[in-house]
């Protein structure tokens, strides 16, 4: 069996490692293929290197850009890469232009794609994300999903029985293989963070390209950092909004991006995550870590029911809400979120080979 793994985008590269260990231990032909969606040092081989998987094959240095012209640019370029390389599987991740812009070039080639994280829904198409989902998931021939509110809603939209397949999830294989390496890098006391601290990633675009909320989201950030410390690890876009915006966060620590293992270090000691990361819900859940999501909506409706996670549509809400966090006396564990999503995936894909 030969599999083509495309990845573009920071938070496709933790779900790609342990399908690729779980691959490479079956003994399963693979390429993996970067989009370059994702370029910067931070945002893309630190990742790499950080997850213990070795570089991409191909690298396609699409760029920034508009969504239709880097979505345009991925499909031209990726064409003949699967032309050539004719896989089994051509298997994606997430909800990045990455994942659907092979998803509709393999499709139109006629190889199969498998969906990694299928079936996630926020209902909300004005996060690009959700486009990304509902075409991918559309097109895929097999969707593998985190959770069984992905498997429910992927048969309320008409997929059939058999393409479906509950696999867990991806993202905590990952975070249980590094947490050991996170713990060594000594990060946060190597920032001065001694005790636990409110640690805060926004980027998505509903949050930081609107001038007036963004400058909201400073002054509470602000606010809170009056009583506790409080790191921003911030997204290149998020910056250059803050720049545009003439604004500067007092009293909180803002970063670059961090890399993975030293996410995990700052998150597994936080007092409590702000974010609008879809990554990071999951991962609090996991670590039983209080989340707060600066968001109206979430794709992720598990780490609500079953986690620790709390929408907060508004950003005024979070000095009083953070007041209020609990940490469980356990992390939960929802079911698949055991380390082994990578194995499961990679027996779906053998099972239906030759189908
Ligand atoms: C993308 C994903 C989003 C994901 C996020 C994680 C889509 C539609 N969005 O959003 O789902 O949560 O990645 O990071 O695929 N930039 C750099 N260096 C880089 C990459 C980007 O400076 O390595 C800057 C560029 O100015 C760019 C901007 O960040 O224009 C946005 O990058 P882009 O990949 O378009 O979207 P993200 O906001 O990163």
């Amino acid at each position: 069996m030969k599999l083509l793994h495309v990845v573009g985008a920071r938070p496709n590269f933790p779900k790609l490692a342990p399908v690729l260990r779980a691959a490479r231990a079956a003994g399963v032909t693979q390429v993996v293929v970067h989009t370059g969606q994702h370029y910067d040092e931070a945002m893309s081989e630190g990742f790499f290197r950080d997850l213990g998987i070795t570089a991409p094959d191909v690298n396609l240095g699409v760029g920034s850009d508009t969504h239709a012209v880097q979505t345009a640019r991925i499909m031209e370029r990726i064409e003949p890469v699967l032309a050539a390389q004719r896989p089994d599987w051509v298997v994606v991740y997430g909800d990045v232009n990455s994942t659907m812009a092979a998803a509709i070039v393999a499709s139109k080639l006629g190889i199969r794609v498998a969906h990694v994280e299928a079936g996630l829904r926020s209902f909300d198409r004005t996060m690009p994300e959700e486009i990304n989902r509902l075409v991918t998931d559309r097109l895929a021939n097999l969707l593998l999903t985190p959770s069984r509110d992905a498997d429910a809603q992927l048969r309320a939209e008409g997929e059939p029985d058999e393409e479906i397949e509950f696999v867990g999830n991806v993202m905590i294989d990952s975070l249980f293989f590094a947490l050991p390496a996170a713990r060594a890098t000594g990060f946060r006391k190597s920032i001065g963070v001694n005790g636990s601290a409110v640690v805060v990633t926004l980027h998505r675009p509903s949050n930081v390209d609107d001038p007036v909320r963004i400058r909201t989201i400073a002054a509470v950030l602000s606010e809170i950092a009056k009583d506790r410390d409080v790191v921003f690890p911030a997204h290149p876009r998020t910056r250059r909004r803050l720049e545009d915006a003439g604004l500067k966060i007092d009293r909180v620590q803002m970063l670059e991006p961090v890399g993975y293992l030293q996410m995990l270090d700052l998150v597994e000691h936080a007092f409590a995550v702000v974010t609008d990361s879809g990554g990071l819900q999951e991962e609090t859940t996991a670590l039983g870590i209080p989340c707060l999501t600066v968001r109206p909506n979430t794709e992720r409706p598990i780490t609500i029911t079953e986690g620790t996670n709390r929408l907060v549509p508004e950003p005024e809400e979070l000095v009083s809400l953070l007041r209020e966090v609990v940490r469980p006396a356990t992390p939960p564990r929802p079911e698949g979120w055991d380390g082994h999503a990578g194995e499961r995936i990679i027996a779906a894909l053998t099972r239906r080979r030759s189908v």
